[in-house]
């Protein structure tokens, strides 16, 4: 088999995935007409159409609107058991899942209803050999208050499912939204026994991946691709082994990279730092995570020790334990 092949079928995890990002836009028209939420676009390829993003915020305005045609369980639980199926099909033995329940109880969803769709896909995939945790994420363009909020009103849930929901996370527009805006949610996190995670350095200068760092305390980075801005960074990087959670495809079709051959993906791995390859929002940027080892595979002619030591990255920078290459193989 060739080496794609080799790790497409290779047993790994994926822990940088939105569920909102899986759903598939002919999900989103199904959901649509079954809810009567109205859309901007007339048909599924029109929808299809308007994926051409030039920049984060390009592409988050188009990703709210999708999320707004899921209003009941169901629809989470459809959503969730799509992507479930997908990762499977991938080689994804364990995956941890971002959700934004901000963009959900804004329109008046609330928790009970998106945690127990969501939850009972989790469930059924187990049987099918997959493990799965959630990670709230916080919409970091609103303010404070709403994340301490919504923090709040979580507690709850986090004390119901344990064993699915597992710890926080910090996403949508980056540029003017340092993490240390969120340090005060992130502490009481941590004080609740959560696990943290942020995106930093996607879009966004170096400065903020070390606020991630010092004032969220946060345990992965996500993206985390400007990194190589500063020397200083990467070495500390390296020594503390940080897993950074990348996502090749989204890097290009958000422009934070002009082409694949221009990802810096090579750079990271040779300057020791742990990095893994994720899919971010696959329903929008072009596949899912073999799409995104295949992508880096062919564009940075990748060797098949760098796809073993992402592979083998992958599986150690999950919040749970995961069988090894020895134990695997
Ligand atoms: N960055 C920030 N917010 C997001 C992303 C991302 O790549 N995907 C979904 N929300
Ligand atoms: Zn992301």
């Amino acid at each position: 088999p060739s080496l794609i092949e080799k790790v497409s079928r290779a047993p790994k995890a994926e822990l940088h995935v939105h569920i909102e990002g899986t759903l598939e836009p002919e999900l989103i028209f199904k959901l649509a007409q079954r809810n009567n939420v109205p859309l901007a676009w007339p048909t599924v390829d029109d929808l299809r159409l308007a994926y051409q993003f030039t920049s984060l915020q390009s592409f988050l305005d188009i990703y709210y609107a999708g999320t707004s045609v899921l209003q009941t369980e169901d629809d989470f639980y459809e959503m969730t058991s799509a992507y479930l199926d997908n990762a499977c099909q991938n080689g994804v033995i364990h995956a941890e899942i971002f959700f934004d329940p901000q963009s959900h109880t804004s329109r008046g969803i609330g928790f009970d209803v998106f945690i127990p769709g969501m939850i009972r896909a989790l469930e059924n995939a187990r049987e099918k050999g997959i493990s799965t945790q959630l990670i709230m994420c916080f919409l970091r363009h609103l303010p404070e208050s709403d994340a301490l909020k919504t923090f709040a009103d979580s507690r709850e849930w986090f004390s119901r499912h344990p064993e699915w929901l597992t710890g926080v996370g910090l996403d949508s527009s980056e540029n003017g939204n340092p993490p240390e805006k969120f340090a005060r949610v992130f502490a009481r996190a941590k004080a609740a026994g959560l696990r943290r995670v942020a995106h930093a350095g996607e879009e966004g200068p170096v400065e903020y991946i070390w606020q991630a760092l010092q004032l969220l305390d946060s345990e992965r980075i996500d993206h985390g691709v400007r990194s190589l801005d500063d020397p200083d960074l990467i070495a500390h990087l390296s020594d503390t082994q940080m897993p950074l959670t990348v996502c090749p495809l989204s890097n290009v079709k958000l422009r934070v990279f002009d082409t694949m051959a221009d990802h810096n993906l090579r750079e990271l791995l040779q300057a020791g730092v742990n990095v893994t390859i994720n899919s971010d929002d696959p329903a929008y940027f072009g596949g899912h995570v073999n799409a995104n080892y295949e992508s880096v595979i062919d564009a940075l002619q990748l060797t098949e020790s760098e796809c073993y030591t992402l592979l083998e990255n992958s599986l150690m920078s999950a919040f749970v334990d995961t069988p090894t290459r020895e134990q695997m193989v």
